[in-house]
């Protein structure tokens, strides 16, 4: 790391932004002792803000069918292999309870986008959560839908909504995408999502293929103007039924560089530490959090139809119970000194503007 670099680490600490320019100097120079120097000014970032509260959030995963056919997906719709399941109202009810058993306050549903889930039928299930558990969140990552749709799901409850932009740059979007799909709908969506009053998190995949130093420089520069109350970003891993399954998996190093920096413009944004990171290293979602993270997202999914949610290979957790990850992740964050929170967590953003 020469000077031009910490000088860069420090303009980001202390005014919380760079310019594009500036991002892509970053990205591109970034050596170790950078990341390091990151790592730490990020960690201790978050912990002025969290102290050392990692918050921990549900993951159900409903329905593997999907109408969508995004080239890096491994439920992509043209993934005859996929093994496709729906989760039943009760069963969805039976995953949050013993998730509220095991102390989650929040449950994230999370799917394909499966046109069973009419808004009567997806506001019935929220509405049915929110009566179980009056105390906790309900978010929601099924995709883009209009904003009728999103209006009348958070009127039935749900508090907050995921949907990752993927990246910033459209040219890009489109190499990722098919063409039924466009950028400006999913700009849309996080727009309306918004305005509609959810907290929202948006997020992409590092190392996705033809992601460049240029496109993640527009991916921060979005993020932060867009200032989302999460941002979920994780390696892209090849899933051998897509048409990526020959493209290289995203490197821990940029994902925990990227995690730093997003700290670093965001004090109280929340960053997940994701499955992927964790998939791609044994420590990943434990370097993660010490690269600036403060969320982790354990799977509260049937241990019969967890293998069937493969977004990407070789993912972790598939053959565990919803307790075994909870604990496991309790013990691995306690191993480097944070402690996990069981509340609602909500976003700082929101309860700043409420
Ligand atoms: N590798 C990593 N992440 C993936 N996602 C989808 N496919 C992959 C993959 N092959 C991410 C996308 C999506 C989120 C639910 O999972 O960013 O928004
Ligand atoms: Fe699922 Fe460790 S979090 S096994």
């Amino acid at each position: 790391m020469d000077a031009c670099e910490r000088e860069l680490i420090e303009k980001l600490e202390g005014e919380n932004t760079l310019s594009e320019e500036e991002y892509v100097q970053l990205i591109e120079n970034g050596d170790e002792e950078a990341r390091e120097l990151l790592a730490l000014k990020a960690s201790e970032k978050s912990k002025s803000v969290f102290k050392n509260a990692i918050y921990t959030r549900g993951l159900i995963e409903i329905s593997s069918f999907c109408k969508n056919n995004c080239l890096y997906c491994g439920i992509r719709r043209d993934n005859t292999f996929a093994e496709r399941y729906r989760l039943t109202g009760e069963e969805i009810f039976s995953c949050a309870e013993e998730g509220y058993e095991l102390g989650f306050r929040t449950f994230v549903l999370q799917g394909g986008e499966d046109l069973h889930y009419t808004d009567d039928v997806l506001c019935g299930i929220i509405s049915q959560i929110k009566k179980n558990h009056p105390d906790c969140a309900v978010t929601l990552s099924m995709g883009e839908r209009s904003a009728e749709s999103y209006k009348a799901l958070r009127d039935a409850g749900a508090d907050r909504y995921l949907l990752r932009h993927e990246t910033a740059d459209r040219v890009h979007y489109n190499t990722l995408h098919p063409r039924e799909m466009s950028f400006d709908n999913r700009m849309r969506c996080l727009r309306e999502l918004k305005e509609t009053g959810y907290q929202v998190g948006c997020g992409f995949m590092v190392g996705s293929p033809g992601q460049t130093s240029r496109t993640l420089a527009k991916d921060l520069m979005f993020i932060r103007e867009f200032k989302p109350d999460m941002c979920g970003i994780g390696p892209f891993i090849p899933h051998r039924n897509t048409p990526f399954a020959g493209e290289k998996t995203g490197t821990l190093e940029m994902t925990l560089f990227l995690l730093s920096v997003i700290r670093l413009m965001l004090p109280g944004v929340l960053l997940p530490a994701t499955t992927a990171l964790g998939t791609i290293h044994p420590r990943g979602r434990e370097l993660g959090i010490l690269a600036g993270a403060n969320v982790v997202m354990p799977n509260l999914s049937p241990a019969a139809v967890r293998k069937k949610y493969e977004l990407y290979d070789n993912k972790i957790c598939t053959g565990e119970e919803s307790a075994q990850c909870r604990d496991c992740l309790e013990e691995r964050i306690k191993t480097i000194g944070y402690r996990l929170v069981v509340d609602r967590g909500d976003s700082v953003y929101y309860m700043e503007n409420k």
